[in-house]
């Protein structure tokens, strides 16, 4: 989601809706602003692209010169006018915007509805302005401070109130904000692409500080209300490369989002203690898991090698037969679905239309459905019975990232989930998975500590035109992808194969110098492995082995290794496909290739 504000002389409704131009990207399912003028706060919302708001604007403006706007991405609650930014209390005194998610919300809601307050949305994001209502002091300030206090989970929040329009306050933790400095008048934006036209001088806010914004100047507190004074950040992007966050590519900002979309992913779906997985969207009983005779998992792209993953991860911990396939050969080979089947779909956007297709087959057999989508309020995600949605945010480069990562995430505690539920998975074997799965979004970063090393290893790959791909068990899986992403931006080709396959056919290709990526992350099939990467190496074939730290065998037969935090043989390759992207990111950059638009590809593919 996208938030700005504005406070100065000028019409707010102007800058706030061209501030919001500039985020579009950053969520485009609902938009909104809130203006004061003459002792009220007019809101004016709307579901769908920022025009249906610029066009109910323009039939019904609002005038003044203080006012706060917000751009959506859905998560709590689909897109609709109601659940669009900003959020009011009854009584109109307060108006808010929110990106983030309050982990709280519900236990706030109950709290707020006992005493009689009435929710007009099903977003986390309207327990603040009710809050605010009922924490309100008679000091606007102090009431923010007090509101933050109550908060948990992650947010930029914005606030205005009719009792003091002569400031905004704003806050943040975990999710962007930044204040800019103009002239008379000030701006506050989540994103720096907002503001570029206006200023270029702002503070960049930290977490755990609160910015009361007037006309002409600018305060910061901490969360106590003690000053803090603040650095003046002169921003030098250019106004494209700001919408990437600073990063030259959206595809590179997104793979080091991942420890953020990993957490969020995981969010409140693991116990408080994490002994346990809690699948409150799903609350399927024993029964529900002991009736699955087979799970039929379909998607395309990315999506489909997430699935091929799931294959393992559910077969081994939760011991149901497990199909996948590829969306579009699906529905055109008579497939054996009935109602003891669970057809699972995978999908970031929620909208490809070949997995949309498969999921009307299934349920068409009589199959019983659920969705695994990135996107709230998609056509996937509505036609499906249930829903687990992966918190990834916005992901805009065409090659996927995030998503999938994210989509491995689900898919494991999925397995999880139903393994304990059938009685195949002892309690011990699921903390200890979790345990290894929490730890991710930390233990991940090192993985970016080697970016440079990983950069450099693009010089093994000038001229070559094919690269293959190699693993075992769960790492076949990840060849798979591994190849994809390759494949997709650098365009040099790429195979995948099973380590133990390529002897069968392929191992004909391999000739002095060709690039092997070796996968071994897998513990219980690692010798076998490396036999198949003896088997290369006899060929003069230059090896790229992908390892576990601490590993001390497979690095005595390859020529140079890419190490990956230890962890869980389930958990490894959530890990082990992120060297993968950057090496293939750093290679299509090196010759010369749009990224994050890959020619003759799109991100949402919604023909057949
Ligand atoms: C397109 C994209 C792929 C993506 C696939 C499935 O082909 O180019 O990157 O993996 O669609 O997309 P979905 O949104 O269903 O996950």
């Amino acid at each position: 989601c996208g938030i700005v504000g504005y406070i100065g002389g000028r019409e707010a409704a102007d800058f706030l809706m061209d501030g919001l131009t500039k985020l579009e990207y950053r969520g485009y399912d609902s938009a909104g602003i809130a203006v004061y003028h003459d002792g009220a706060i007019a809101v004016r919302k709307k579901k769908g692209r920022l025009v249906n708001l610029a066009e109910e604007v323009k039939v019904h403006p609002v005038v003044g010169t203080i006012g706060i706007g917000h751009t959506r991405w859905a998560t709590h609650g689909g897109p609709s006018d109601l659940n669009a930014h900003p959020h009011t209390d009854e009584a109109g005194n307060f108006a808010i915007v929110h990106n983030g998610i309050i982990e709280n919300y519900m236990e706030l809601k109950e709290e707020l509805l006992e005493k009689g307050y009435r929710f007009k949305s099903e977003t986390d994001s309207e327990v603040v302005a009710h809050l605010c209502a009922d924490m309100y002091d008679g000091d606007f300030t102090r009431t923010v401070q007090r509101v933050l206090a109550r908060l948990r989970g992650s947010y930029s929040l914005v606030f205005m109130s009719r009792f003091e329009p002569d400031k905004i306050i704003c806050s943040k933790k975990d999710n962007p904000l930044i204040v800019g400095l103009g002239e008379g008048e000030n701006y506050i934006a989540s994103d720096i692409p907002a503001i570029l036209s206006y200023t270029r001088k702002t503070y960049i806010m930290n977490d755990g500080e609160i910015a009361i914004v007037k006309k002409d100047n600018v305060w910061v507190t901490d969360l106590e209300g003690n000053p803090i004074s603040k650095k003046v950040f002169e921003v030098n992007w250019d106004a494209e490369a700001a919408e990437k966050g600073g990063y030259e590519h959206f595809m590179l900002k997104e793979i080091y989002e991942q420890p953020k979309a990993i957490k969020d992913t995981m969010g409140c779906r693991i116990s408080e203690d994490g002994s346990h997985v809690q699948f409150e969207e799903l609350n399927w009983t024993t029964e529900d898991v002991t009736s699955i005779g087979k799970i039929m998992i379909t998607a395309c792209g990315t999506a489909y090698h997430a699935g091929l993953l799931a294959k393992y991860f559910i077969e081994k911990l939760a011991r149901i037969p497990v199909e996948v396939d590829i969306a579009s050969e699906y529905r055109y080979r008579n497939p054996l679905t009935d109602s003891k089947t669970l057809c699972i779909v995978i999908s970031q956007s929620g909208e490809t239309i070949d997995t949309l297709a498969a999921l009307k087959e299934a349920k068409r057999l009589g199959a019983r459905s659920l969705a695994i989508t990135n996107v709230v309020g998609s056509s996937i995600s509505r036609e499906a019975d249930q829903v687990a949605y992966t918190w990834a945010g916005p992901e805009i480069a065409v090659a996927s990232t995030k998503a999938y990562t994210t989509q491995l995430v689900t898919l494991l505690l999925l397995a999880l989930y139903m393994g304990r539920l059938n009685g195949t998975l002892t309690a011990d074997e699921e903390s200890r998975i979790l345990h290894d799965l929490t730890a991710v979004p930390d233990v991940c970063r090192k993985i970016f500590d080697c970016a440079d090393e990983i950069k450099a290893m693009c010089s093994s790959f000038e001229g070559k035109e094919d690269v293959f791909f190699i693993g075992r068990s769960m790492d076949y899986g990840l060849a798979m992808e591994g190849a994809l992403k390759l494949k997709e931006i650098s365009y040099i080709h790429a195979e995948s194969y099973a380590g133990g396959e390529l002897k069968h056919g392929t191992l004909s290709l391999i000739e002095e110098g060709v690039p092997v990526i070796a996968l071994a992350t897998q513990k219980d099939v690692e010798e076998k492995m490396i036999s198949n990467i003896k088997e290369v190496k006899a060929r003069d074939a230059y090896v790229i082995g992908v390892v576990q730290e601490g590993d001390t065998e497979v690095r005595k037969t390859v020529d140079t290794l890419i190490t990956v935090p230890a962890s869980d043989n389930f958990v490894v390759p959530i890990m082990a496909i992120i060297p993968l992207q950057l090496l293939s990111y750093y290679i299509a950059v090196s010759r010369g290739n749009d990224v994050d638009k890959p020619r003759n590809l799109a991100k949402s593919v919604t023909v057949e």
